[in-house]
């Protein structure tokens, strides 16, 4: 007998998102970082919802995603489980929290799950963080690895422009890959390499790939949902593609508010109590 109410759809696991790329069924992922965006997201059919550490520029204003916590990401991925019934959720473990000592590493992606719930952990970087992988992995959590232009090293790289253009780097980034997926990763994004790489990775590996800005042959697709929304009016690399203008509608049902108060027109006799 199946322990599932019928109104709730069964939930995605690290295991159905495996499956997807042998099915052919491409992978849906967006970010949220609260509990009302999640449930919008989940309730919309998305199968992954990451908590990005993008919540740094995203949330807190930053220009990086260097300054968010450990604490701060627990706080934004428990607001987004709450709110997620049927998707997978992944949180991000950010700078610093993975890179000093496996053991370290472990302790931050088990707090991740404990204390705020996830269902997974991603972390950026290839042959590196290995050994920080396999550890977690073997305490049964599951790892999503993230590889090209991977935002905590901004510092290092100087530069936001697309990764892995040239053959070395390309021939590494295809090294790390499959170093990921032998140390037990389920999946791996694939941030701003050129199509043609991502396309050779995906097909090379058995688990899926994640495309941001990698082109559309990989096993799935994830964009900062505010970016997509178009609430970032001044962010528009061309790998983003605008399905609404939130910002403009935003913009006019506030002016509309300011002015209906200004006016003396809100609240009218429907909206008081006697
Ligand atoms: O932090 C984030 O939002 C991410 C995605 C852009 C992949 O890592």
């Amino acid at each position: 007998m199946s322990t599932q109410s019928q109104s709730v759809p069964a939930r995605i696991t690290t295991r159905t998102v495996v499956d997807m790329k042998g099915s052919g069924e491409k992978i849906s992922m967006l970010t949220a970082y609260d509990y009302t965006m999640a449930r919008i997201l989940d309730q919309a059919g998305i199968d992954i919802i990451l908590v990005g550490d993008s919540a740094s520029n995203v949330m807190a204003g930053h220009e990086t995603t260097l300054p968010i916590t450990l604490e701060q990401m627990i706080y934004h991925t428990e607001c987004v489980v709450r709110g997620a019934e049927r998707s997978l959720v992944v949180a991000d473990l950010p700078f610093m929290s993975y890179q000093v000592t496996d053991t370290g590493a472990l302790k931050s992606a088990g707090r991740m799950m404990k204390e705020a719930g996830a269902h997974a952990v991603k972390l950026e970087g290839g042959s590196v963080v290995v050994p920080a992988i396999r550890k977690i992995v073997d305490a049964g959590i599951p790892v999503m690895g993230h590889l090209g232009l991977t935002p905590q090293s901004i510092y290092k790289f100087g530069t936001y422009k697309v990764r892995a253009t040239d053959t070395q780097e390309a021939e590494q980034l295809l090294k790390d890959a499959h170093s990921l997926q032998e140390a037990g990763c389920f999946a791996i994004v694939l941030e701003k390499i050129p199509a043609s790489l991502a396309e050779r990775v995906t097909q090379e590996l058995s688990i899926p790939t994640i495309g941001i800005g990698a082109g559309h042959e990989c096993d799935g697709q994830v964009l900062v949902t505010h970016d997509m929304l178009g609430l970032n009016k001044d962010f528009s690399p061309r790998f983003i593609r605008r399905y609404a203008d939130l910002y403009a509608v935003m913009t006019e049902a506030i002016r509309s508010y300011q002015s209906d108060v200004k006016k003396g027109s809100f609240p009218d006799e429907n909206e008081q109590y006697e």
